[in-house]
């Protein structure tokens, strides 16, 4: 018989939720999910509406800051398990306005744990409570050597500080409450439906609009990448076979320097839009530095690839195949994101650079 669970998952209508509620949505019609999301600047419904009338999914517009309503929340559906992943999630955001980023990623992840505590005491058989979390948490590497499930937290942002912290809460609440909790934390990812601020759909939108590409520094810093798609399946894998208490590393194994990959995609942009080779390149633009800008990022995820199976699916070439032309194809999704808030941000981010 098919097993009959009902979820909560956070942050739903951005990037990465959206990804998790559409698997989630597609794979598992005997389950009930739900998703609880703010819709921030970061939130879009457009990201789910192909979803939007399954019978199993359900939408609800709240705030997990507001304790209150995270509690009644909690006490009318009796969620069997939660994924976590609603957060204040951009770096350079972070550096101007850290304040949102402690309320959502750490007051917002302590309603929740408490909330889960309140509904489960007593009975904590089958129940889950998973929170998505990032590599920035263990801070910055050399040119050698890569995080594993073990390296000390170093968190050198307020987004990394506020996601470290957040990871620290739950593990507490395991501990000393025996919430059945357990976390993952991710590298880069990129992929359809990411928020025009983070480099890969902002140098896309730029190539495509012939506008400067704005490349932090010497573009030598380091990131580790991997198609949504495949952190969308690790989740799925540990929010079901993963073991309580745990820590799981998710990474590609595919690192690149700034630069190379916006090279690289410079190309890409190039064949599809019919450009001479070199010409996107050209858009290419230093500006001054992130703040306290983390070297390099890399992950060992030898762990749930060895204890749980998983490993990615795609090689980047063709992740950031699909990648572009999701982008280029959906060319109303980003026209409704620049219509809104977003220019201003844009301008007051790139124009003191
Ligand atoms: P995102 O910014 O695209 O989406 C965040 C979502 O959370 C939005 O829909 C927003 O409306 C919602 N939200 C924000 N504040 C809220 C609040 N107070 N109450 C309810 N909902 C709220 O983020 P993303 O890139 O999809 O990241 C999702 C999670 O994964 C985050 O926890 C992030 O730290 C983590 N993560 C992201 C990456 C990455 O590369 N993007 C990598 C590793 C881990
Ligand atoms: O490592 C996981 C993290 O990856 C997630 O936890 C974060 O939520 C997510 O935003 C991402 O953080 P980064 O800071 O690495 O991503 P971002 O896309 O902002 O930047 C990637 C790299 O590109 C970084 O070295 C900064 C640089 N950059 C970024 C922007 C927006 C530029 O050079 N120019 C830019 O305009």
């Amino acid at each position: 018989m098919m097993e009959k669970k009902t979820l909560l998952i956070t942050g739903g209508a951005g990037f990465i939720g959206s990804h998790v509620i559409r698997l989630f949505v597609n794979k598992y019609p005997g389950y009930k999910i739900i998703n609880l999301d703010k819709l921030t600047y970061a939130g879009n419904l457009e990201n789910v509406k192909d979803i939007q009338d399954a019978p199993n999914y359900e939408f609800v517009k709240g705030d997990i800051v507001d304790d209150i309503f995270v509690l009644e929340l909690f006490n009318k559906y009796k969620f069997d398990g939660v994924i976590h992943l609603a957060a204040e999630s951009h770096v350079d955001r972070s550096i101007s306005n850290p304040t949102e980023f402690i309320k959502t990623n750490i007051v917002g992840t302590v309603n929740l744990l408490n909330a889960a505590r309140d509904i489960w005491k007593g009975n904590i058989e089958g129940k889950m409570f998973y929170h998505i979390s990032t590599d920035e948490v263990y801070g910055s590497l050399a040119e050698e050597g890569l995080f594993v499930e073990e390296t000390s937290y170093d968190p050198r942002s307020p987004y990394s500080a506020s996601k470290a912290s957040s990871d620290h809460l739950v593990r507490a609440y395991f501990h000393t409450f025996k919430l059945p909790v357990v976390i993952t934390n991710c590298s880069n990812n990129y992929g359809p439906n990411q928020f025009p601020e983070k480099l890969i759909p902002l140098a896309i939108n730029n190539i495509k609009e012939k506008k400067p590409i704005p490349i932090y520094g010497k573009g030598e810093n380091i990131r580790d990448w991997l198609f949504v798609e495949d952190h969308a399946n690790a989740i799925d894998l540990v929010f079901h076979k993963g073991t309580v208490g745990e820590t799981y590393n998710i990474g590609g194994n595919n690192e690149w320097t700034n630069i190379d990959l916006i090279h690289s995609l410079c190309k890409i942009m190039d064949k599809k839009l019919e450009r001479e080779e070199g010409e996107s390149a050209k858009l290419i633009t230093f500006v001054k530095d992130r703040a306290g800008h983390d070297l390099r990022y890399a992950i060992d995820s030898s762990k749930i690839q060895k204890d749980l199976g998983w490993e990615p699916s795609l090689q980047f070439e063709e992740g950031m195949d699909k990648t572009v032309d999701w982008y280029l194809a959906n060319s109303e999704w980003m026209n409704h994101i620049l219509s809104g808030d977003y220019e201003k941000y844009y301008t007051e981010q790139y124009q003191k650079r």
